[in-house]
Order: C-alpha cells, then structure tokens, then sequence
C-alpha cells in the first residue's frame, strides 16, 4: 500500500543543533523521496548543503561538516512546503553564505515572426553556467530556449520542424501550449510523430470560432508519449507569442520593454554536463490491460526538480533595464518545480493577462504562483529605483494552502540605470476576451490520484485509470459548451492542463475565482482535496485531444486522459 501518512508535509525534527565537531545524517521513515537543501547560497549560486535522501535511507550531509556558525533554513525541493532550520554552534570559522553576483547578462531568444517558420531540431551546446563549457542540449534551432515566434491574432502561421536529433532521441512530437487548433497539430503523444531525419509542419490559424485569437503566451515543446519529462528537460522549449489589435491599442510597454522570461530548473554534473534524472526511469508493468511502473523513481517518487534557477537558459542573469515600466512574460517551464515570484523591492507585480489574453483589470498581486507550464503577462514599474538592482525571485507561496509548496531560491536581478522617457500606460480596465456563458450542469469530472503499491507497480492516473493512448476517455460534441469538474484526490498538488480550448474558470473549492483567474485558461493549481470548475466551447475541430498533468513526470506515468471531439 502507497502510505497516507502526512510525512510529507513537514520534517519531523524541523529544528536541528550541530555543536562542536558533530555531523548530520538525515533518515527518510516516508514513502515519498526528499532532500534537505539549504535555502543560503554558496558565492556561485549553488544551495550550501543539498541531498537526496531516498525513502527508506539514512543518508549523512558532509557540507554540514564544514559550516561557520550560524543558523541555516533548509526545505525539501520536491516538498517545498517542508521546512526546517539547522543551528551550527562551533569555534572556528567555516563556509558561510555568500551574496550572488548575477554575473552573466540574460539573453532573450531570437524573434521570428514571418508566416512560415523552420526549425531544426538538433543537439547543440548552450551557454548556462557562468563559466566551463557549454552544456549539450536538444534544441529548437540551436538555443534554449528556441527561437520565440511572435505573430498577430489571426494570421495563418505554419511551422515546420526538422528532427535532426541524435538517433537515441527517437522521434518527437511538438505542441503548441494553450494554441487553439486541429488535432493532427496539435503534438499528438503517440500519432502523426516527426521521425529522426523527418520534418513536419505544423499549422495554426491563430483563430478560435472565426475571430483572430485574444493576444496570448504560449509555449512549444515536445510531448512524446513516456519521454516528455525528458526531452523537456534536455531543452525542447520555446516561447510563442500572439498580439491583438486591442493589445496594441493599449500603450502597454514594447519592444526591449517587454520581455518573456523562461523559467526552469536543471541540474548538472562535472564539466557543466546537464543531469540525467532518466537514466533511471522505472520500468514499466501490465495489469490488466494498464501501464503501472516499478522502480526506484515510479510514482510518487517521480518528481524531477534541478538544483539550478535558470531564466530563459541562464543561470542568475542580470538585464540593465531604465527607470521605467516594463511588460514582464513569466512562464514556468519546469518539469515539476512551482515558483512565487516577488519583486526584492517589495513593490507589486501588477498582472495584466494569463497566458490566454487580458484579465478584466489589472490586479496588483504581492507574489505570482506559477506551476508547471502556467503564465502570467505582468508590469514592472521601476520609476524610482535609479542605481539600485532590484531581484526577481521566488519565495515560499504565502496563500495559506497545504499544497505542495514553491521553490526559494534568487531568478535573476534588473539593474535600474538612468530614468528614461516613458509614455506607456497602466490601463484601469482591459479589453479582456469574451467568456463563454456557463451551463449549470456539469458534463464532466476528471479526478486526479494515485494508485496502485510499490510492489505491483503504481501510476498517477486520472478517474482510477493510467493513460492508453487507445481508449477514448470521454467523446463530446462539437459546437457545445461544456462545464467540468478538475478534483485532486491525492497527496500532492497536480497542475492539469487541457487542450483544445481556451477556458474560463468558473469555480475553485466553490467560490468564485480570485481576480487573476478571470480571464482565459489552460492550466489550473488543483492542491490537495481541491475542486476547480471550468468551461469552454467546443468548436472548429474534431478528433482527439489531451487532459493532463502538467507535472511532465505525472504525465509521462499515467496521468494523461484523451477526450475526443465529434461530429
Ligand atoms: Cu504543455 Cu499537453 O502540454
Ligand atoms: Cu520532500
Ligand atoms: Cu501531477
């Protein structure tokens, strides 16, 4: 049986004493996997102490061994919300924090914004770390992020792939994140595949029910059935913008002044080599016709996280950026890490739009929650801070919720040079897109959970069962809308995206959605016990679509549902 016990809510010990030449050795009594990593950075960015501590193993932290005096906070990077404090109280100097210096400058992606776009995919070295070689990578035209397309509303746009891939990464299948458009573009897991040495272009409208979409932030990545955790992570991620005229209109802040940033988190290895968490990636059993996994990292244990922040590919970068506004892109691209972002001046981040268009107003928010795969379209006002560098970065998630917590750790740092001429303007209401009018009725509940042992093999499933590319999970009309019902059953807090539509959030828990989950979504927080109400119009296109954790692991070990659109 896969143990309820709430271990992975807290340390049992959160507060632990080192004195004199003592060490520390951590045991894991939990079913779940967790690390004590210190939330103090080391000069080159890196946590003073980070372990793994499988469950069931006793593991000691020699870092320990060799810290200043002092008290060091430590949480667990797949729990976040776990925390603990550890007082080293010795004679004697020792490693203690070091401020970090934002060495390297961010680089944003190349633009591309013609009608036809070609990509190759290919493995290429990327600059991350500051210093060392370049880390390999697979790519999208040779960077990581990959070329950010950016297009108007409504204005057909194709784009075609090349996989040259090392032949290992087999074939590859690319979606287009939040993008409204028909199945055979849609990055298919398992159908209408990009083999090695093959191309594939992809089609998008950019259209939804006749009308050019609403300015939106999306994403292109692969998503290959069993192997999307890891072809992400390799780096097969790109930024796609679309601009509507009403956007435009706007006078918000535009060209250096608006900025997508790519968040993700990576590990690496001697000589700046990228981690290889897969390279022990469970095995997989039948029962009964269904996939469950075995192994040291099957589900729950499947979460993969990095050691390393990184902003749009870079480790601790830094922009110069004037003493004015600017239109900040988050997206959270990470495989299972969640981050609330904050500003170190304390000011608000004022969120303008979700990834799938304006909100109805502008919403001044202390701190920004992004799980995996969800955006936020915000302004940044530096008027005021000439010669002073403000941090972007990622706090504990303060909502009060028992989910599955946020990374801590710094992003990246803005230094604010001169004062410059600023005529963009913070609108007090937008031009939001229209929502659909909701039936009482829902059609529809999907349920997200665990299921299975250890010993038999376990999966994360939704309503009971691991995905089966094969079996039509639900069939709905074309030209209805809908209403249905996303439920949390398990332990952890899942983040569930659904193709095909743009959707609006009706309820979460049964009440209202707060002002920022007003707008237009494809990705929901669905914490432990929660209960979240959507709906959209199904239309255009019929043929199969996905539900699914956006937690890459989940999705790649069972929690993956196909509903099919018909006529
Ligand atoms: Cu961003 Cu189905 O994926
Ligand atoms: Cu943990
Ligand atoms: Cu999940």
């Amino acid at each position: 049986m896969i143990n309820r016990g709430d271990a992975s809510k807290s340390y049992s010990t959160p507060l632990v004493t080192v004195s004199g030449d003592g060490t520390l050795s951590v045991t894991n009594l939990d079913v779940y996997d967790h690390t004590v990593t210190s939330i103090a950075l080391a000069g080159d960015g890196t946590p003073l102490f980070d372990v793994k501590v499988l469950h069931g193993t006793t593991v000691a932290i020699p870092a320990v061994d060799g810290l200043a005096s002092g008290s060091y906070d430590f949480y667990c990077r797949f729990h976040p919300n776990m925390r603990g404090t550890l007082v080293v109280d010795r004679s004697g100097g020792g490693t203690a924090p070091e401020p970090v210096a934002f060495d390297q400058p961010l680089v944003i992606p190349s633009v591309l914004s013609g009608p036809h776009v070609r990509l190759r995919m290919r493995e290429a070295g990327v600059r991350i770390l500051p210093t060392g070689p370049l880390t390999r990578m697979w790519t999208f035209g040779g960077t990581w992020p990959g070329p950010t397309i950016t297009r108007p509303a409504g204005r057909a746009t194709s784009v075609t792939f090349v996989n040259a891939l090392p032949k290992r990464a087999g074939s590859m299948t690319v979606h287009l994140h939040g993008d409204h458009h028909d199945p055979v573009d849609d990055g298919q897991p398992t159908q209408f595949l990009i083999p090695r040495g093959a191309a594939r272009t992809y089609y998008y409208p950019l259209t939804y029910g006749g009308n050019p979409e609403p300015s939106s932030f999306f994403w292109y990545h692969d998503h290959r059935m069993d192997h999307t955790a890891r072809n992400n992570w390799r780096g097969l991620q790109g930024m796609f913008l679309v601009s509507d005229a009403a956007d435009r209109r706007l006078h918000l802040p535009t060209g250096v002044r608006d900025v997508p940033l790519m968040v993700a988190d990576r590990s690496f290895g001697n000589h700046n080599r990228l981690a290889n968490p897969f390279a022990t990636a469970p095995a997989m059993v039948h029962h009964g016709g269904q996939m469950f996994f075995v192994g040291p990292s099957a589900p729950p244990n499947d979460a993969t996280t990095g050691t390393h922040v990184l902003v749009n590919g870079r480790f601790l970068p830094h922009l110069d950026v004037t003493a004015t506004r600017y239109r900040l892109r988050l997206l959270n691209a990470s495989s299972a890490s969640a981050y609330a972002f904050a500003l170190s001046d304390g000011r608000p981040l004022i969120q303008i739009g979700t990834g799938n268009g304006l909100l109805p107003r502008p919403v001044a928010r202390e701190q920004i929650l992004l799980g995996p795969a969800q955006r936020a379209d915000v302004l940044v006002d530096f008027h005021g801070e000439e010669g002073t560098a403000v941090t972007l970065r990622s706090v504990p998630r303060s909502d009060g919720s028992a989910g599955t917590g946020t990374r801590i750790a710094p992003l990246m740092e803005f230094r604010v040079n001169g004062a410059a001429t600023d005529d963009s303007v913070l609108p007090t209401k937008l031009p939001a897109p229209e929502l659909v009018e909701p039936p009482r009725r829902v059609s529809k509940t999907w349920t997200f959970d665990l299921t299975g042992t250890p010993a038999t093999g376990s999966a994360w499933t939704i309503n009971g069962r691991p995905f089966d590319p094969h079996r039509v999970d639900y069939e709905v009309p074309l030209g209805v809308t809908q209403r249905w019902r996303l439920r949390n059953t398990s332990e952890v807090t899942h983040y569930v995206h659904i193709h095909a539509g743009q959707w609006r959030t009706l309820l979460r828990d049964g009440k209202a959605p707060p002002p920022w989950e007003r707008g237009l979504e494809d990705t929901w927080r669905l914490d432990p016990g929660e209960v979240v109400e959507v709906a959209t119009r199904f239309t255009d296109y019929t043929g199969p679509f996905m539900i699914h954790c956006h937690m890459l692991d989940h999705e790649d070990h069972g929690m993956m549902a196909r509903f099919d659109v018909v006529r």
